[in-house]
């Protein structure tokens, strides 16, 4: 296992394996860092002379593509090459949530990191260190070492490491490049094991420091993850359901939060009240945990995590319900407009995005949704809303694609998505909306002109001059 690291491969071209590797190849110019995935299209967007076509909008990232790419950053189908040739192996193939069978709706789906150990194992003529990106359960590490090792070659050895990305999407590069700290779990009892981990903290110490670099036992490392998801999405629940009382009691969550963040005990990030996390990671990992925590007959625990996530789906039924009541309790045949899709502002990802869920809401009252996001394809957003009726046809009987055809409509330019609106619901924090001509768009909306501000981004004083009525969350 002593080898000197000069390939490393990366499976899964996605949210993580992308960013992460661009960064790896920017800060080591000494690797060729080959990113394969089984998905042509993304591996040709990856590929594509125009840097706008990247698969995955993330600020500052498309210039190391053009720095790094055809340099020592290769993206490529070839999985089966790029393992071979690879002395440091990275998963970061998707694990969402089961949609079928036992685990349904609650545990992860492993499908997509057991076709890739096999496949490692099956190609592999020598040894290999093979890393845990994806957020993974515990002990998944083990069930990959059972794996690697039934199928191997004669002779190769395998070595797994847990090293899971904090990276939060919208600064990724940044999240990178300046890690709080990087998470390395191996078997440092064995001389092998030890051996892998400094071998990957020699790739980590090319830019972070030391200190930085914390070493774990794997199952630590991968219980740190879903902990670490864990405790900041119940950090915006928490807000969250402060903001429900606000809203009854006249409390201003904004003020709230800044009194209770200037306790360095508590700490002023991750306190801004919305109308709902979304995101890849928090709603998944949770469920993992549950799903975990129900397993190892811990219900109490299992429940406890289990309320951050329902006090976030009753946070976004409230937001619906608020514009439908406020709309004089009928959106039925309304223009209603969003602005934003993604689940946050500065990426394109729309993964469990609450205006999803919105939109949804809305369209079962029949009201007309008329989308506007900066950065999300009509065809990801058209892709979204098929995608409830697909995973739950009973809950989301509304979604046909008839009704979606007939009452979504998507356009790129923000003021036609305003023009004749009965009202406006801002879904994500994109900088650009609080830049609007907001006169020019009250004169084009139906009176009274309502405003609902899921990220209460906008200046409401100066909204209310012009002469909309706005609604914040837990203002
Ligand atoms: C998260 C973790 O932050 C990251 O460490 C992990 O690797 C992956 O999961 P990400 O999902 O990219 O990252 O975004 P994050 O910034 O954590 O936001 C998650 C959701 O919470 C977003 O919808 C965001 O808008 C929402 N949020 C966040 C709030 O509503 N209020 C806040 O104060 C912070
Ligand atoms: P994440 O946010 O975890 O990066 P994504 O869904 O964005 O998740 O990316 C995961 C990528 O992994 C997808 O592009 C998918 O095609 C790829 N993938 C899944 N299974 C395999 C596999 N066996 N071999 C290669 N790539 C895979």
């Amino acid at each position: 296992m002593t080898k000197e690291i000069k390939n490393i491969c990366c499976i899964g071209a996605g949210y993580v394996g992308g960013p992460t590797m661009a960064v790896i190849a920017e800060k080591c110019p000494q690797y060729v860092v080959t990113v394969v995935d089984i998905n042509a299209e993304r591996i040709s967007a990856w590929n594509d002379a125009d840097l706008s076509k990247l698969p995955v909008y993330e600020p500052g990232l498309a210039d190391i593509i053009a720095k790094q790419r055809g340099k020592n950053l290769f993206f490529s189908t070839d999985v089966d090459g790029a393992i071979e040739k690879a002395e440091m192996v990275f998963m970061s193939v998707n694990t969402p949530t089961k949609t079928y069978g036992e685990g349904k709706g609650m545990a992860a789906d492993l499908k997509f990191i057991e076709k890739s150990a096999r496949q490692i194992a099956r190609v592999s003529t020598s040894d290999k260190i093979v890393i845990e990106k994806s957020t993974l359960p515990v002990r998944t590490a083990q069930a990959i070492k059972t794996i690697l090792n039934a199928e191997k070659k004669e002779g190769v050895n395998f070595e797994i490491l847990s090293n899971p990305e904090f990276l939060a999407e919208g600064t990724a590069i940044e999240d990178l490049r300046n890690a709080d700290r990087m998470l390395i779990g191996g078997d440092i009892h064995t001389k092998s094991g030890k051996e892998a981990v400094d071998a990957l903290v020699g790739v980590y110490s090319n830019w972070l420091p030391k200190e930085r670099l914390l070493t774990t036992n794997v199952w630590s490392s991968e219980l740190s993850k879903l902990t670490a998801n864990a405790f900041l999405a119940q950090r915006v629940s928490s807000i969250n359901a402060i903001s429900a009382l606000c809203e009854k009691t006249g409390a201003n969550v904004e003020e709230v939060g800044r009194a209770i963040g200037a306790d360095s005990r508590i700490g002023p990030k991750f306190l801004n009240a919305s109308v709902g996390f979304g995101g890849s990671c928090f709603q998944k990992d949770i469920l993992n945990l549950v799903y975990l925590c129900n397993y190892f007959g811990l219900p109490e625990v299992a429940e406890y995590w289990h309320q951050v996530i329902k006090l976030n789906d009753y946070q976004k039924k409230r937001f619906s319900h608020n514009i439908i009541s406020t709309l004089f309790n009928t959106v039925s045949d309304k223009k209603i407009s969003l602005l934003g899709w993604a689940f946050k502002k500065d990426t394109n990802d729309t993964r469990e995005s609450a205006a999803i869920y919105i939109a949804s809401d809305l369209i079962e009252n029949q009201a007309n949704v008329c989308v506007y996001d900066p950065k999300v394809s009509k065809e990801q957003i058209l892709k979204d809303l098929a995608y409830l009726h697909e995973l739950d046809n009973v809950k989301y009987a509304h979604l046909t694609e008839k009704t979606i055809n007939d009452r979504v409509e998507i356009v790129s330019d923000p003021y036609l998505a305003c023009s004749e609106s009965h009202a406006l619901a801002i879904m994500t924090e994109w900088d650009e909306f609080t830049t609007y001509d907001w006169n020019k768009i009250y004169n084009s909306v139906y009176k009274p002109a309502f405003v609902f501000d899921g990220r209460n981004i906008v200046d409401k004083e100066e909204l209310e001059n012009i002469g909309f009525d706005v609604f914040s969350v837990g203002r």
